[in-house]
């Protein structure tokens, strides 16, 4: 998010200073070398190189007068931990006592208030609301962009730095710009966790699908049609620690946030049924082994944080019973107790049955008359071989249902 943020403002034509604590980070960026994928990332920092200097010295700021602080604030047995945040902006204190400090990073209600008591400096919050696979487009072309605060001057100044946008500009106070980040990534994670619940229903109802019923529930511009494909459930660096630390915070505050918890608790639950599915499927087809089509959290990414995908894999291994073969074609990391491989068309050939855990674009034209569990729904639901999450095959296609009853 920090390089993102950095890129994109640097290609609307500012100077950045860009600083990581990680030595190695910076000595990778500064040989032009970015080691994840996001798609345009690459591209626009070497065109806008010549306007960036890159240090891991805290002294390199004293000079800037905005500093983002762009830093993992991770969830911890449920609750926020703002260690990062608050050490970088100790670090902006010492080494700027002029700064306007805006934080970027996902961080509860009241946070930007502490760190102006800590710092004395004036603290604005800017949160972000972009999705990993399109960072730079979600960045460059905001739906709005949130600016929280009370420093007039300071908001007048981040609110000229986000004008390339042409975005609907909402100046507010910290409270309600770090309350919104929160709101509006629960309610997405809610919107999820809904249709995985109709999905569910779907599938006991021969002649239903549920991406027929979420498709025509998003014409209603109440509803919208975004965040309504049913599948394995949500992962990444964003949801799932968000909704929990706002849950956690919540509690603190003594106020029960029932739907936040319902939501949490069924996206946990969407590993649990795929896996029960997919044992259920090996037992009747008497296999060996389960291949796993997508690793990645999500498509267009190597991220495997939080990933779903990543889980159903720990559930499989721990069932003991099934050698598991794992394919994803941009996730380079070593998942010990499984079979990796360099193409989906070797890990199925390898695999007894499969099951697509990944959205990846490529899955969609794969080849194979074994069972095939679609958690994604991307295959055509009609296959005969092919269970998908959310669809109710009808009575006429009884006999092409053999797998699963
Ligand atoms: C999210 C928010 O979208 C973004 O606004 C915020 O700033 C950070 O968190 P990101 O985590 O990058 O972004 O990915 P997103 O596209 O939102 O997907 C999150 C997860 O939800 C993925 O695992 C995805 O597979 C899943 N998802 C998404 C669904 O299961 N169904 C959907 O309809 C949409």
């Amino acid at each position: 998010m920090g390089l993102v943020t950095a890129v994109s403002l640097a290609d609307a034509g500012n100077e950045i200073v860009g600083i990581d604590t990680d030595q190695n980070k910076i000595n990778d960026l500064s040989n032009g070398i970015i080691r994840m994928y996001e798609p345009k990332l690459n591209e626009l920092f070497l065109k806008n190189k010549s306007k960036f200097t890159l240090s891991s010295d805290y002294k390199m700021i004293n000079e800037v007068d905005l500093i983002y602080i762009i830093v993992p604030t991770p969830t911890i047995n449920n609750k926020i931990d703002l260690g990062y945040a608050i050490d970088a902006s100790e670090n902006i204190q010492k080494n700027n006592k002029n700064a306007v400090i805006v934080i970027k990073s996902t961080v509860i209600p009241g946070t930007a208030r502490m760190i102006h008591k800590k710092t004395g400096l004036v603290v604005i919050s800017n949160p972000e609301f972009t999705k990993e696979g399109e960072a730079i487009n979600d960045t460059i072309h905001p739906d709005r962009i949130v600016i929280g605060g009370s420093d007039k001057k300071a908001i007048d100044r981040v609110e000229k730095l986000w004008k390339f946008t042409n975005a609907p500009i909402i100046r507010t106070s910290n409270e309600n710009a770090e309350m919104i980040k929160y709101a509006s990534n629960a309610f997405l994670a809610a919107k999820i966790s809904f249709i995985n619940n109709i999905a569910d229903l779907c599938e006991k109802i021969p002649g239903s699908d549920v991406d027929v019923v979420a498709k025509a529930m998003g014409y209603d511009k109440r509803i919208a049609p975004y965040f309504l494909k049913a599948g394995l459930g949500y992962g990444g660096s964003c949801f799932p620690k968000d909704t929990k630390a706002i849950n956690s915070y919540a509690n603190e505050l003594g106020v029960h946030l029932d739907m936040i918890e319902a939501t949490i608790k069924s996206n946990e639950a969407r590993i649990e049924k795929v896996a029960k599915l997919a044992i259920e499927i090996a037992r009747i087809s008497k296999a060996k082994s389960i291949g796993i089509l997508g690793i990645a959290f999500k498509n267009n990414t190597d991220d495997t944080r939080e990933s779903q995908a990543l889980k159903l894999v720990q559930k499989l291994k721990d069932n003991g019973n099934y050698n598991i073969n794992v394919y994803d074609p941009a996730v380079k990391i070593m998942i010990k107790g499984t079979r990796q491989f360099s193409s989906k068309e070797e890990c199925i050939k390898n695999s007894d049955i499969i099951v697509i855990a990944t959205e990846w674009e490529e899955f969609k034209n794969i080849k194979t008359s074994k069972p095939v569990i679609d958690a994604r729904r991307i295959l055509d639901p009609m296959l005969s071989n092919v269970f998908s999450i959310g669809f109710g095959k009808a009575k006429d296609n009884e006999q092409k249902t053999k797998w699963f009853q």
